[in-house]
């Protein structure tokens, strides 16, 4: 899949977003490393701790449908900034795919693309243990 197609796949998410608490819609597509792709968007909860974010929406996807080798995500946010992954995502995604593109949108649909291991230097991973 083209990044333009990925791109308006995590931006065709924000409209599924469940953010009743903080009205911040999120949207995310995530391509693995066979050209599967999953989508995901934030889900809160009036308990707010169990909300959860699009990255990991789209990644417990695509986990559990067998995909773990992950090659870019494309995070897709209404906010001026890019919407950078949360620290949380960082660590999640970092299991299984460190070295993956990480691709954030603003509101202006422009991109900054970095890789995670970027985003999450001397990141914490199984090797530790
Ligand atoms: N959110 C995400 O979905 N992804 C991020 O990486 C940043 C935060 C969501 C969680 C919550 O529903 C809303 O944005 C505000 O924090």
């Amino acid at each position: 899949m083209s990044e333009h197609e990925l791109m308006r796949k995590a931006i065709e998410m924000l409209d599924r977003a469940y953010i009743p608490y903080s009205h911040f819609p999120v949207g995310a597509a995530l391509e693995c490393e066979d050209g599967t792709v999953y989508t995901g968007c934030n889900i809160e909860n009036s308990s707010f701790g169990l909300t959860i974010c699009a990255e990991r929406t789209a990644a417990v996807k695509a986990i559990s449908e067998g995909h773990s080798k992950f090659r870019r995500i494309v995070i897709a946010g209404n906010s001026k900034d890019f919407c950078y992954p949360c620290g949380a995502c960082r660590q999640f995604l970092y299991e299984f795919s460190p070295d993956m593109e990480v691709i954030c949108l603003n509101r202006a649909r422009e991109a900054k693309r970095m890789t995670l291991r970027e985003l999450m230097p001397c990141g914490f991973d199984s090797t530790f243990l």
